[in-house]
């Protein structure tokens, strides 16, 4: 009895131990399989008030893919952003193109090399893509990756602003790409998704 008692014991005390230590190859591959678990897709946003943000998480969480703000150093405020005052921010960027050069916190992405298909976002600012995107456009290469510009507006179109974008950029394989409402919901991109074959 006792005998039976002390190797019961000796049994739970290796179990006990094996879980805390993490069970050698068990753990490893556990380490592994989230290394394989990043996504070739990434979505990089520049968002002012949110929308584009909204269309960029549904877009992440539509196909898994991995996220990348593009945040300005100097970030713009609701005053900045006043397109009715023409000695806003926003509008003197918009008068004088030598003053649209937005320093961002980062323009670089971990891993950059592992993506195959980057998605860019931004909003429309008077028919053509929020300039805080164009640093990273500069910044990168795209050689060999598809990317996909996405937008949202108030009312108008993607217009040539993904076309500007790729001739900025010089590489890529770009798609047309889509623009969105300023509401967009989570349903608008996963159609969008589901058109472009990403997701089924
Ligand atoms: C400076 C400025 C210029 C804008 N110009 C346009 C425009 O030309 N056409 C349009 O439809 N919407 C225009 N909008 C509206 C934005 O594109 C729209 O609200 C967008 O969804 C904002 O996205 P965000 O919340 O990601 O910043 C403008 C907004 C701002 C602040």
């Amino acid at each position: 009895m006792k005998v039976r008692k002390i190797i019961a014991m000796i049994l739970i005390s290796i179990m006990v131990l094996s879980l805390l230590v993490g069970c050698g190859p068990d753990s490893e591959s556990r380490q592994s399989d989230d290394a394989e678990s990043q996504s070739n897709i990434l979505v990089v946003y520049y968002s002012a008030t949110g929308n584009t943000e909204k269309a960029a998480d549904a877009i992440a969480k539509a196909t898994g893919a991995d996220v990348f703000e593009l945040e300005p150093i100097k970030a713009y405020t609701e005053e900045d952003l006043d397109w009715t005052n023409e000695d806003s921010r926003v509008c003197r960027e918009h008068d004088n193109e030598a003053e649209r050069d937005v320093e961002l916190v980062s323009a670089a992405v971990d891993n950059w090399e592992s993506y195959s298909t980057v998605f860019i976002g931004y909003p429309i600012w008077w028919g053509i893509a929020a300039w805080p995107v164009d640093g990273f456009i500069k910044a990168n290469d795209f050689t060999g990756k598809t990317v996909i510009p996405f937008c949202t507006s108030a009312s108008s179109d993607l217009g040539e602003s993904g076309e500007l974008l790729e001739k900025m950029a010089g590489t890529g394989e770009w798609q047309i790409g889509r623009r969105f409402r300023s509401s967009v919901s989570e349903e608008d991109v996963q159609v969008w998704m589901e058109e472009l074959g990403i997701v089924q």
